[in-house]
């Protein structure tokens, strides 16, 4: 079976075919074709939704064609059309629903709506075939969450920030060291040869029970330190990069630590822990929790930077995950820009491939 999946959730616009291989429960891309629209939003220190929305609707066509012709495949061939139908933003989201549903109407194939969380959370299984249940942290611009994944459509939250999302963080004070978006590579690559512990930020949550998240408090506490410096060097933005860096790393592995005992007294051992979203390419972040997931003997996934970012693959393998199992949406299927993946079961056909 071979998926078409389409994602405009946020400011990268993509399509991608991914096949299964024969008999088996593992996947294998075929194309990803990825645009960022960066360098359209970054005189603006973030995404701005109409800007999105327009430049999605101007490039899609081109990149679906694209990935049909790297998949050396015709529309025709593909079994299912799937498209990111939430969380994001509206404009986007209903520019690549609506070419969905259009594609999959045109070309009588069935049509699967994909909650963008559920496609980072499935990752793993696409690169390294994990076997239900695990535990997925997906940390992005918009999202902070540590979800236990039961099997595909049975999501259940364990923790999740209660106030800004970590990328949003990291953003938010590259943006304070006058750096451009999106900012947490930036951050990453001057804490390189920054001091770590020259600056004594808060670790906000840390020790507290549960495994919610909190980074506001980090975000205002650097901004304190930079009013007190007054003129930043290039010294005080690598140490302050650092420090930053190392508490994030901090917050995440105490409340990673928590979720994982959580997920263990409530449903027994996981099968590893996953990592997924923009903010799961920062190494410092990856090597924490591979130290973290060796101390107790827990496989550690990480996929590589191009699949923990938004692309096309992933949401075409949730696509194939569900048409696998027999759940298609009907061509009414309306866009969430709110989509909590706890509910992501709902409204779908089963057994209606
Ligand atoms: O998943 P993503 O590509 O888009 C959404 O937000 O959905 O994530 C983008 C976020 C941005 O906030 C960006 O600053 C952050 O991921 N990010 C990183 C790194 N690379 C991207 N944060 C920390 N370290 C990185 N290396
Ligand atoms: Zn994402």
């Amino acid at each position: 079976m071979r998926v078409l999946g389409i994602e405009t959730t946020c400011d990268e616009t993509a399509a991608a075919v991914v096949s299964d291989t024969l008999g088996g429960e593992n996947g294998e891309i075929l194309s990803n074709e990825v645009l960022s629209q960066i360098a359209r939003h970054a005189a603006y220190g973030g995404v701005v939704p109409e800007i999105a929305a327009r430049a999605h609707i101007e490039v899609l066509e081109r990149l679906i064609v694209r990935a049909l012709a790297n998949a050396r495949i015709e529309l025709a061939e593909v079994d299912a059309i799937a498209a990111a139908a939430g969380p994001g933003l509206i404009g986007g989201v209903l520019v690549g629903l609506t070419a969905a549903k259009a594609l999959a109407l045109a070309a009588g194939k069935p049509f699967i709506a994909v909650n963008h969380l559920e496609a980072h959370a499935l990752t793993a299984r696409l690169t390294d075939r994990l076997d239900f249940p695990y535990v997925a942290l997906l940390v992005s611009g918009g999202h902070t969450q540590l979800v236990a994944v039961r099997k595909v459509g049975d999501y259940r939250r364990l923790g999740s920030t209660v106030d800004d999302a970590a990328g949003e963080a990291f953003d938010k004070v590259a943006k304070m060291l006058g750096l451009p978006y999106p900012g947490g590579p930036q951050i990453e690559t001057l804490a390189q040869d920054g001091d770590p512990q020259r600056f004594d930020l808060p670790r906000p949550m840390l020790g507290r029970p549960g495994a919610n998240f909190s980074v506001s408090g980090l975000k205002t506490a650097v901004r304190q330190e930079i009013l007190k410096l007054g003129a930043l060097s290039d010294q005080d933005k690598r140490d302050l990069a650092a420090s930053f860096q190392a508490a994030i790393v901090d917050v995440v592995v105490d409340r990673v630590r928590n979720g994982l005992r959580l997920f263990s007294e409530q449903e027994g051992r996981p099968s590893g822990l996953v990592i997924g979203g923009g903010v799961g390419a920062n190494s410092a972040i990856r090597r924490a929790l591979t130290r973290l997931c060796a101390e107790s003997g827990l496989r550690f996934i990480s996929p590589p930077p191009n699949l923990c970012s938004d692309n096309g693959a992933i949401i075409a393998w949730a696509g194939l995950e569900r048409l696998r199992r027999g759940i298609t949406n009907d061509l009414a299927f309306a866009p969430r820009p709110r989509w909590p993946l706890d509910s992501t079961a709902s409204d779908a056909h089963h057994g209606k491939a």
